[in-house]
């Protein structure tokens, strides 16, 4: 697929509204002493640093950057504890520059700097319409903040949002290098794969079921777990090639049975893509399928590669994220890729609908 590369073009002076992946896991830091206030920080900072690289060479371009992002689901409700800030903190200590949180109601005092954050995209009800008028309102109110539009968020590229669609309609635009990096890697695994290829759905995201047909099509096996197992959509998906498994009575994590099941499945598999945990990782009393089915991936001789920023966090706390061959910042958009080979967000960019 060919995507317009943004090394190809000459941004000296411009202004560039750069779309990134910054929907990280977040923790609440520990009260200190005498002190009622708690805090959210990032849990996991890799979004951030795979973003480096693009920003780093728009500046060296001579271009000024509004960085647009979301985090959450605040549902076009402000939300405090989605708020970008602790996004715009790693940002400072990376880049080595204060980079500044604008509100999205403050767009005309915008800081003269070099590179600031617009405050989550999602606390705008528009970003997410599903109706083209209003959503491509809140476009055409961002387009006045720049000249140029860079999508750099593979992760966020098979969502029809304002972001994503709508920009690269109304703005001269590129792809940034992540997201070309993605592209051209997923491409690759599609068109000359390893079998057999074991695809793993987890997670809670439901979205990620629409792409069970499409992956059908050319993978050998799904295996669904986590909550997405428990989805009256996911019982109706009938197929020999597909297995689900069986949550624990508190439906928290996979059982222990279901979790070898799984482990036996990909035992003599040549590819397994995983997206989604298969139980409530954030608390590690559920960690336990998610940790049998992770070690058997790490002593398998297949071609590993894990989507997503919950399953790459779980996997970074278990140590085991350096031995996986291919970690894509994507999960929903990662399977709806290699399910259609192709997204939203990218035929916005090829000037397609
Ligand atoms: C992700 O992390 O998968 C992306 O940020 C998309 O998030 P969403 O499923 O809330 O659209």
């Amino acid at each position: 697929m060919k995507l317009p590369d943004v090394r190809d073009f000459d941004l000296k002076g411009k202004t560039v509204l750069l779309r990134t992946d910054y929907d990280v896991p977040l923790e609440k830091t520990q009260k200190l002493k005498n002190s009622k206030t708690q805090r959210w920080e990032v849990a996991d900072e890799t979004r951030i640093e795979d973003s480096v690289e693009t920003i780093k060479l728009l500046l060296l371009r001579e271009a000024k950057v509004i960085i647009l992002a979301h985090l959450g689901r605040p549902g076009g409700e402000f939300v405090p504890e989605l708020s970008l800030e602790p996004v715009t903190e790693i940002l400072t200590s990376l880049l080595r520059k204060k980079v500044p949180l604008v509100q999205l109601q403050d767009l005309s005092k915008l800081p003269p700097k070099e590179v600031v954050v617009l405050e989550n995209l999602r606390f705008d009800s528009r970003e997410e319409e599903k109706k083209e008028t209003p959503r491509r309102a809140f476009a055409k109110e961002l387009t006045k903040l720049g000249d140029f539009y860079v999508n750099n968020a593979f992760a966020s590229s098979h969502r029809k949002h304002a972001s994503i669609v709508d920009l690269p309609r109304l703005l001269p635009h590129a792809a940034g290098l992540d997201l070309l990096e993605e592209v051209t890697f997923l491409s690759s695994v599609k068109e000359k794969p390893k079998r057999p290829v074991v695809v793993i759905l987890g997670g809670v995201k439901k979205s990620k079921l629409e792409t069970v047909s499409g992956l059908l099509s050319w993978v050998d096996l799904i295996l669904i777990g986590g909550k997405l197992a428990e989805y009256p959509e996911a019982k109706k998906l009938k197929d020999h090639r597909r297995a689900m498994e069986i949550l624990t009575k508190s439906g928290d994590d996979i059982t222990i049975e279901s979790a070898e099941k799984f482990v036996d499945r990909v035992r003599q598999a040549g590819t397994i893509i995983w997206t989604g945990p298969l139980g409530k990782v954030e608390d590690p009393r559920f960690e336990k399928g998610t940790k049998i089915f992770a070690e058997a991936m790490m002593e398998s001789k297949a071609f590993t590669i894990i989507g997503g920023g919950d399953i790459e966090a779980v996997l970074t706390r278990f140590k085991m994220v350096d031995k996986i061959d291919y970690v894509s910042s994507g999960g929903g958009a990662m399977v709806a890729f290699l399910a259609k080979s192709d997204l939203p967000g990218l035929k916005a960019l090829r000037g397609k609908n």
